[in-house]
């Protein structure tokens, strides 16, 4: 069901095509295996949470042709202009605030207004990003919590029938994942180790601070941080009827009236859903505060497939504020 494709021109050609088109498309770089999606494409991206059967929704690398295009869609200034000068095409990330506009889906990042960006060293995965002409999100091509892969054989092993095709690119060079740098405050923040050495970072950047696994202020695990992506009305869960002063989130066919409105997906697909579910929520958070009304209901979603990521970020965004 999953294609093989070869290294060849045709190959790179029909992925990128694939891509293009809203399907996902593993493919080598020179880290791990990537599981690609068209980043602007917010339903493409939630196809890959669903693929690795994510059960929340952490955010996604951004991967670019070069940094030049890395840089239309996040915010760098001198120093991250530096590193990318340094380091890239490779195996480092970089955590940018997303420029006004972005047409990366929210969904990549998770909700955040930062966007992780990366100019991978693999010539084909180079070759397959010029030839899409858009960023492609990708998160190591293996089901959650198992080993990131490093041969289209391993892909395959974990997601055969689940995507549209995997580009053979050989073994991966580095075979760990790239470094992720939060460039985004004061001081930079070493978020993941990987395939950049802090030293070889330091020598860059000077002293590098590093994110403690453990440590809640620093946005490794985004997804913990409800009062990052919480909207500033209340919202109400499984919601079954709507007051006259809510706003209503509907999955499917709306509990009652309301002033406003966002359906996630009229016909119950959670993929939809989860594609939706962040700009459903700023928008009725815009729209409601303006209105004067005093929450969100939200629908009920069925706690299956990526209805799990959706109702893990609508409790976060449920619980009481810090
Ligand atoms: O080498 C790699 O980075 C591979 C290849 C395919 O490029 N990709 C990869 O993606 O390892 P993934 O999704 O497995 O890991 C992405 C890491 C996660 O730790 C995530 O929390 C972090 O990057 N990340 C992504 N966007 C972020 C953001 N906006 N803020 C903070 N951390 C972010
Ligand atoms: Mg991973």
């Amino acid at each position: 069901m999953t294609d093989i494709l070869p290294a060849t021109e045709d190959g790179l050609q029909r992925a990128a095509e694939a891509l293009r088109r809203g399907r996902l498309v593993a493919f080598g770089t020179e880290t791990v295996y990537g599981l690609g999606a068209d980043a602007t494409d917010a339903q493409a991206v939630a196809g890959i949470f669903a693929a690795k059967r994510r059960p929340r929704f952490n955010p996604l690398i951004s991967h670019y042709a070069s940094a030049e295009e890395a840089f239309r869609h996040g915010l760098a200034e001198a120093r991250a202009r530096d590193l990318a000068a340094r380091f890239w095409p490779g195996p480092l990330t970089l955590v940018l605030r997303r420029v006004a506009d972005c047409p990366v889906a929210l969904l990549a990042s998770a909700g955040l207004d930062t966007l992780a960006v990366r100019v991978p060293a693999h010539p084909l995965a180079l070759a397959l990003l010029r030839q899409v002409g858009r960023p492609v999100a990708a998160p190591s091509a293996n089901r959650s919590g198992r080993v990131s892969p490093t041969t289209a054989r391993h892909v395959l092993a974990e997601m055969q029938g689940r995507i549209e095709a995997v580009l053979d690119c050989g073994p991966c060079r580095v075979g760990v994942e790239s470094t992720v740098l939060d460039m985004t405050g004061v001081r930079p923040v070493l978020l993941r180790p990987g395939g950049v050495t802090l030293e070889a970072l330091e020598a860059v950047l000077g002293p590098v601070a590093r994110a403690a696994e453990d440590d809640a202020a620093v946005p490794r695990a985004p997804g913990m941080l409800a009062s990052h992506y919480a909207p500033a009305l209340p919202v109400r869960l499984e919601a079954r009827d709507v007051r006259p002063d809510e706003a209503l989130l509907a999955f499917g066919r709306p509990v009652g009236p309301a002033v406003c409105l966002f359906q996630l997906s009229e016909a119950e697909d959670t993929a939809e859903a989860a594609a939706r579910l962040f700009e459903g929520l700023r928008l009725l958070d815009a729209e409601g505060t303006r209105r004067g009304l005093s929450g969100i209901a939200a629908m009920a979603v069925p706690e299956e497939g990526l209805g799990r990521a959706i109702n893990d970020r609508l409790r976060r965004a449920a619980a009481p504020r810090l």
